[in-house]
């Protein structure tokens, strides 16, 4: 096990019926917030209701920046900047998924910052301060209400990269999942997708693999987001399966899912950036696509007996031969995805092979942004075995 330091300062409101408590933290925060929400689900669903109506009851005022869309674009996030310096907003309220998160968390900083925004996703400066931040979580998936990255888009130049600081973590994130019993189907299956993919990253490319604790913790919480995500498919309101997968989507990727591990990488993660930046792919059903195609490769490089190790755990595989349990172990992952609903070949989402060249070439602006040791060859490879 590799030495580490642990830092999660996020305090998580956990449990049906606590969207409510919003108004509460936020009047502990004291001043204007910037409430930032997507297109229309929170109205529909009743999120907006009650939070709008707590933070009246605490006398919280409010300013509001709706419209964030997913994988988040970068001129939304500097309008929502612009918002909070020139309203004054002490702090930002965040109702939705991963991308409304992600853009509050680029608006927190922002708004404490002189230049542009982006500079904290090229590399050009360091996020120093940020505004506070309380998450209500709509969507179990990025992990992003317990973590502090964020992801955003730059639409004119096509690069998908992310930023983050210890000054990143929301303060609150309230986690209430009947919230999530208006997600349509094929959100559930993305959101399953991502925290699989947020289990499998480090586990996988660590140098070393003896790791007992954090091991049996990736299996665990994978085996939880597969359960809970069949019993969601079945019955959309079963209140437990709900709420498991909601808590499994944030320890997926806390912190926890890679303590220990050395030098882990996310190889899925900066492929499927690429091709969310250039077809606007949704996060989880690229990785949909990736993941089976970057374990084949893995197998080729790193050899089968951690793949089938991990098929054993998961999926309950046995053969003698690591090689075929590995295979076995892909295609079983294929099977429950292809279960879920999703597409997972690149050909079904509309990306055509003359463009994997472009992908690429793409995907290794943020491999190099994140010091990652994958090749151009080797994504070109991955491609073709997603293809
Ligand atoms: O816009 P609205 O109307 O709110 O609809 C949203 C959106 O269309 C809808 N939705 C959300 N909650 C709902 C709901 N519909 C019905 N009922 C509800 N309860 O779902 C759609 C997708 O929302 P989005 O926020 O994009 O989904 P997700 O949570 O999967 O977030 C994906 C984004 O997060 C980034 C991804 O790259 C992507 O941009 N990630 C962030 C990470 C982080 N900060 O740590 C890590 C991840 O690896 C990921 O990169
Ligand atoms: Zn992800």
């Amino acid at each position: 096990m590799d030495n580490f330091s642990f830092y999660n300062p996020t305090r998580i409101i956990f449990g049906a019926g606590s969207v409510p408590r919003a108004g509460k933290e936020a009047k502990k925060i004291g001043g204007k917030a910037l409430l930032v929400y997507g297109k229309n689900s929170i109205k529909t669903n009743g999120v907006y209701a009650q939070l709008t109506e707590s933070l009246k009851k605490n006398g919280v005022e409010w300013l509001e920046h709706p419209g964030v869309k997913p994988n988040p674009a970068l001129s939304h996030v500097r309008e929502g900047v612009k918002k909070a310096k020139e309203n004054g907003c002490g702090f930002i309220i965040a109702a939705g998924g991963g991308s409304v998160i992600d853009e509050s968390k680029a608006i927190a900083a922002g708004a404490n910052y002189e230049g542009d925004v982006w500079d904290f996703f090229c590399g050009k400066a360091r996020i120093s301060s940020a505004l506070p931040l309380i998450t209500v979580l709509t969507i179990p998936a990025t992990g992003s209400e317990m973590n502090s990255g964020f992801v955003v888009t730059n639409e004119e130049t096509k690069q998908k990269y992310s930023s983050g600081s210890p000054f990143s973590f929301p303060k609150v994130s309230i986690l209430d999942p009947e919230t999530t019993y208006s997600l349509p189907k094929e959100q559930t299956a993305y959101g399953a997708s991502d925290a699989v993919c947020h289990l499998i990253e480090a586990y996988f490319s660590t140098k070393d693999s003896d790791n007992l604790v954090t091991d049996n913790f990736v299996h665990g919480i994978v085996k939880s987001v597969m359960k809970s995500t069949e019993r969601i498919m079945k019955d959309p309101r079963d209140y437990n399966a709900r709420a498991a997968m909601m808590w499994s989507a944030t320890l997926a990727l806390n912190g926890l899912q890679s303590l220990g591990y050395k030098k882990a990488e996310f190889t899925n993660h900066a492929i499927e950036h690429s091709l969310s930046a250039i077809y606007d792919m949704p996060h989880g059903l690229g990785l949909a696509v990736i993941m089976p195609a970057y374990f084949r490769h893995y197998v080729k490089k790193n050899g089968p007996e951690r793949l089938y190790g991990f098929g054993r755990e998961i999926f309950g595989i046995t053969q003698s031969d690591p090689l075929k349990g590995a295979e076995e172990t892909v295609k079983a992952l294929e099977n429950w995805l292809k279960g879920l609903g999703l597409k997972i070949k690149l050909s079904e989402n509309g990306v055509p092979e003359k463009d994997f060249a472009d992908i690429a070439a793409n995907a290794m602006g943020l491999v190099n942004l994140w010091g990652m040791t994958i090749t151009e060859k080797e994504v070109l490879e991955i491609l073709k075995l997603a293809k």
